[in-house]
């Protein structure tokens, strides 16, 4: 295709969407906004004081077909990009279910990004085409953006949080990664490249870089996870769970009464205050760091704060298992990407 190239090119699910609704949005405009230019001149023109030929006696003061026209047909045209609009927020905001899982680190001033096979990158990201892959973020210092034009996906990396975002390749090749967000000295130097992989490609690639058990095309590392093997991500956070203790109130034989990990992830969760809360990746964060702030309906807040003990890499560790403990123990030696929504 031959087409004008405004923009970079288009290489995710969203970007056609996200495009054609911004081509709409602007031929929308041009359309009021020249069309009410021309008129306004036409009449300047015809209606000036001066031009003893226009007749001004008998004209009419209101029309009320006209006013109605002109309210509810623009209103009905505002609406319908609204809702269009708003339809690709909630897709742009959703991940689909089994979307492969990577983790992303920003610092000043570079982009670290980890594979749920334990493979590490700087300024750079290998993914699969054609499979939804789920970005889970956190920075270490300020605040950067994940930009990547090509995808059309942009997403603040907020310091003492995790943010998420998604995407679905479409096209083979090497695209530009981009901090979006001013974050001092060498802001304009941090970034990188997406390389989208044949999901074979991908695979030897993987292995190349001695990832363990490289993933499956369509089983992938969660359907991996479904039959009680953890990634290695996963591994590393059973080894921070047991260093750090955790396991000596939230293990299975432990003495003191902490609510249970297994199949917590992705669950909703009661609190004493009788309201529910999701079990996300920053519900965990914060239940980490900030114990007391969501104490769990039934238990006493007897968790210590585990603020500057683990590190960032150690939360998404930490993350990493208790998904594991979610997803292996619901659907043993299931080949089928498990269903989050069906708690046991
Ligand atoms: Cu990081 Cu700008």
């Amino acid at each position: 295709m031959n087409q004008f190239h405004l923009f970079p090119d288009q290489a995710s699910t969203g970007a056609t969407e996200i495009d054609l609704i911004f081509y709409v949005l602007l031929g929308l405009c041009l359309l009021f906004s020249v069309g009410i230019a021309l008129i306004l001149a036409y009449f300047a023109v015809k209606y000036r004081q001066t031009n003893e030929r226009v007749n001004r006696a008998g004209s009419s003061k209101t029309n009320v077909k006209l006013e109605v026209a002109w309210m509810v047909i623009p209103l009905v045209m505002a609406l319908a990009v609204f809702v269009w609009g708003a339809r690709i927020y909630v897709e742009v905001e959703t991940p689909p279910e089994g979307a492969l899982e990577i983790y992303v680190t920003a610092k000043q001033w570079m982009w670290k990004t980890q594979h749920a096979e334990g493979v590490r990158e700087i300024n750079a990201l290998h993914v699969p085409l054609g499979r939804p892959i789920r970005l889970t973020m956190t920075s270490q210092d300020v605040v950067h953006s994940f930009f990547v034009p090509a995808f059309r996906m942009k997403q603040d990396v907020v310091p003492g949080r995790f943010t998420t975002a998604w995407f679905k390749a479409t096209k083979p090749g090497r695209f530009r990664l981009f901090c979006a967000e001013y974050c001092g000295t060498d802001h304009s130097k941090m970034g990188g490249w997406i390389t989208v992989l044949e999901p074979e490609e991908y695979a030897e690639w993987l292995a190349s870089k001695g990832g363990a058990n490289p993933i499956l095309p369509d089983i992938g590392a969660v359907g991996r996870q479904s039959r009680g093997v953890p990634n290695p991500l996963a591994a590393e956070g059973e080894k921070v769970f047991n260093r750090r203790g955790c396991n000596q109130c939230h293990g299975a034989n432990a003495s003191i009464q902490a609510p249970p990990l297994q199949g917590l992830f992705g669950r909703e969760v009661k609190l004493s205050d009788g309201t529910t809360v999701t079990a996300d990746e920053e519900y965990v964060r914060e239940s980490i760091l900030d114990p007391r702030a969501k104490i769990v309906s039934g238990y006493q807040p007897l968790m210590p704060t585990y603020q500057g003990q683990v590190n960032s890499e150690e939360l998404v560790q930490l993350v990493a298992y208790l998904k594991f403990l979610s997803t292996a123990l619901q659907q043993p030696r299931s080949a089928e990407p498990p269903q989050t929504e069906s708690p046991q």
